[in-house]
């Protein structure tokens, strides 16, 4: 898989993309992940990719122009299944979203920034708007590696026990069951009796009980889902 993010500030994607699960899946050669600098595609002497909004709506606006050469740029050299741009008013991401982007070939992230981006570059270039909750960021950048981030650890191979990606919480619309590691007992406090009984299916079954309690009291929305 590859992923193209188009940003004002890549100095913001430097660590999230270089570090961990991510940075493995990368060594591993099973992403590929670019970083381009939205001012290199800029035509104006300062290097200015926004402008003030017509309208007299407060804020800068990012211009078409130097996104368009972009994604162009891009889009010239492969085909890409996805472009994506980061906004609030987008579809909440979702394990079911990243699923799906898991699946793809090329995708292309542009970060929002400033007040937006000219209406124009979403009417014609973008494919799918993600927003990762109902509040605002500064920018589009910690959202792209967040999106970056749920989608990559599901590339096949990319970790160690395929297991785990399946058994993730939200995996099935249910919350993980609590997990506990050695000692058995600390400061009084012991674990369920049945995680020591090395008895797989009862264990099993006591995980799913507790996936369906904790998700009934927690986030009863996702077993109406
Ligand atoms: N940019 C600003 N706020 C955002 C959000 N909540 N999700 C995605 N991109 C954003």
């Amino acid at each position: 898989m590859r992923i193209d993010i188009i940003t004002v500030l890549p100095e913001l994607l430097d660590s999230p993309l270089n570090h961990s699960i991510v940075k493995r899946a990368k060594d591993k050669g099973l992403v590929e992940i670019y970083v381009h600098n939205l001012r290199d595609f800029s035509d104006d002497k300062h290097l200015r990719v926004d402008d003030y909004a017509f309208g007299g709506t407060a804020g800068m606006v990012i211009k078409c122009e130097p996104v368009f050469k972009a994604i162009e740029h891009l889009t010239l050299q492969r085909p890409y299944d996805e472009i994506i741009y980061t906004s609030p008013d987008g579809e909440r991401l979702n394990q079911h979203i990243a699923n799906t982007m898991s699946l793809k070939q090329n995708i292309i992230i542009l970060c929002g920034h400033y007040k937006g981006i000219d209406h124009r570059i979403r009417e014609s270039l973008i494919t799918r708007e993600i927003s990762i909750g109902d509040y605002v960021l500064t920018g589009g950048e910690l959202a792209a590696a967040i999106i970056t981030d749920t989608v990559v650890r599901l590339i096949p191979g990319v970790l160690s026990d395929e297991q785990s990606a399946l058994s993730d919480c939200f995996q099935d619309n249910l919350l993980s069951p609590p997990v506990y590691t050695r000692p058995a007992e600390f400061r009084g406090m012991t674990i369920p009796e049945v995680l020591l009984s090395g008895h797989a299916a009862k264990i099993a079954d006591w995980e799913f009980e507790q996936s369906l309690e904790r998700t009934r009291l927690l986030r009863p929305d996702l077993l109406e889902e």
